[in-house]
């Protein structure tokens, strides 16, 4: 027997199928704020909300008190045979505040799930608008949209896709938006997207548009590059192309979304209103597994007027615990005012990431929105040449940041393939100035020591 409470027990006794096999996790064992308690007593900073997802930070008592209060009333039902109020209020609540003509909401556990029922009523809105001949999807490389298999495959990861490819279905991929490698020198951001939009009008003309589904993108680039943004004028360019050829726009905001960029939604920046999109992570801010899939109004009429059904649905389906928690995190965000402190303590972060990396010889590029920031690792800051990918710089990363406390979200493939480095901080909403100055001089302390 081995005790679970004891960190030096793990993994010799687990039975658990950990990430990474051979690794000792430490046991996380209580969390307030934005920090974290191993079993051993040490405090870690969750500069990282762990991925992108607990945003209120850790033990809220206004979430765990809705919580209570939902046990209190009924733990589940089964959506075949029920609604509920948590479901319906969380959906009315999504609406209220959601992208122009998105006004229904299909409820998930988790990002991939909802990047599947994404590509699932995209697929049958078409077949009962009586156009069965589409059937292709357009992504982009060094994108990710999940793990299942639908969505390992229009995800652009390819060292993870690679094992699975007899097993995934076809997806077509163009480029990502990445200008610290792709914008040419002498080509503007608004040049550069142009480009980009282009290249997609030409893969939808070789595909054939009346074959082709949906092009998904994800509004920010999360963990695949780092915290990457759009270009000006990239995503209307797109929304454009779409609109002409009657294709639909699905963005996945997974880890951008819900209050993440300092808008509740981040294509509100780019000043585009996608037909479905996925959200996860942030909405339930880490207090229970839940996602979300909203579609636009026309994609809702045509099942209500044809088959009547998302032929599509799990068991935990709208969870009223998970309906919950989410609405309670969704309050409290509106009612602190968090989005505010989204884009004061993100400009902050920002400031300080400049002070502290902008002349940093290994530091190649600092970007991001709101508190979603990444730093692009180099070995050479000239040539953008990445660090050998055998030293797997960015574990040494998360290694050296874990040993003084320090919780961020390090990756690597960043430049293609296997090659490129890069930490991602998306710290909880509620971070205050003196809280992102701790983190920033651990990072910086965590990369010298993985470098060096
Ligand atoms: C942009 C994006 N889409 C989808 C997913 C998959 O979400 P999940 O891990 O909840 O299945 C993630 C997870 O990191 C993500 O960042």
């Amino acid at each position: 027997m081995s005790d679970a409470t004891d960190p030096s027990n793990i993994p010799s006794g687990t039975h658990v199928l950990h990430r990474a096999i051979a690794h000792r996790y430490p046991v996380a064992v209580g969390g307030e704020g934005v920090f974290i308690r191993d079993a051993a007593g040490k405090d870690y900073i969750d500069a990282s909300s762990g991925a992108a997802v607990s945003c209120l930070g850790h033990s809220h008592p206004d979430v765990l008190a809705a919580m209570r209060a939902q046990l209190d009333r009924l733990e589940y039902a089964h959506t075949s045979f029920f609604t509920t109020a948590a479901a319906e209020e969380l959906a009315d609540d999504l609406v209220a505040h959601a992208p122009a003509g998105l006004d229904h909401v299909f409820y998930v556990s988790g990002g991939s799930e909802a990047i599947e029922a994404a590509l699932k009523l995209a697929r049958q809105y078409f077949v009962e608008r009586g156009e069965p001949g589409r059937r292709h999807v357009i992504a982009r490389r060094q994108s990710y949209h999940g793990i299942t298999l639908g969505a390992l495959a229009v995800g652009g990861r390819e060292w993870q896709r690679q094992k699975f490819a007899p097993l995934l279905i076809e997806a077509h991929h163009v480029s990502p938006v990445y200008e610290y490698r792709e914008r040419e020198p002498h080509e503007s951001a608004e040049a550069y997207g142009e480009r980009l939009a282009r290249e997609l009008e030409a893969k939808i003309e070789e595909l054939g548009a009346e074959t082709v589904i949906a092009f998904v993108a994800e509004t920010v680039v999360g963990a695949t590059l780092g915290a990457v943004p759009a270009v000006p004028g990239y995503f209307k360019a797109v929304r454009a192309i779409c609109d002409r050829f009657g294709i639909l726009l699905i963005l996945d905001e997974v880890m951008c979304g819900m209050g993440r960029t300092g808008t509740l939604h981040a294509c509100e920046q780019d000043g585009v209103s996608p037909d479905l999109m996925a959200i996860a992570k942030g909405l339930g801010g880490g207090y229970m597994p839940i996602g979300a899939l909203m579609l636009r109004r026309e994609i809702f009429r045509t099942l209500a007027d044809g088959s009547g059904a998302f032929q599509h649905s799990h068991t935990y389906t709208g969870h009223p615990l998970a309906c919950a928690a989410a609405l309670a995190v969704q309050r409290v965000i509106r009612r602190d005012d968090l989005l505010a402190n989204v884009r004061r303590q993100g400009a902050h972060l920002a400031r300080r990431l400049n002070e502290r990396f902008g002349n940093h010889p290994f530091v190649g590029d600092i970007r991001g929105r709101g508190l979603l920031q990444g730093l692009e690792l180099v070995a050479d800051r000239g040539s953008k040449e990445p660090f050998d990918p055998a030293r797997k710089l960015h574990a040494r990363i998360k290694h050296e940041a874990m040993m003084r406390g320090l919780m961020v979200y390090p990756m690597g493939g960043t430049a293609g393939g296997e090659r490129g480095d890069h930490v991602l901080l998306a710290p909880p909403f509620i971070i205050s100035a003196g809280e992102v100055d701790m983190l920033v001089d651990r990072l910086g302390d965590s990369i010298d020591a993985a470098v060096g």
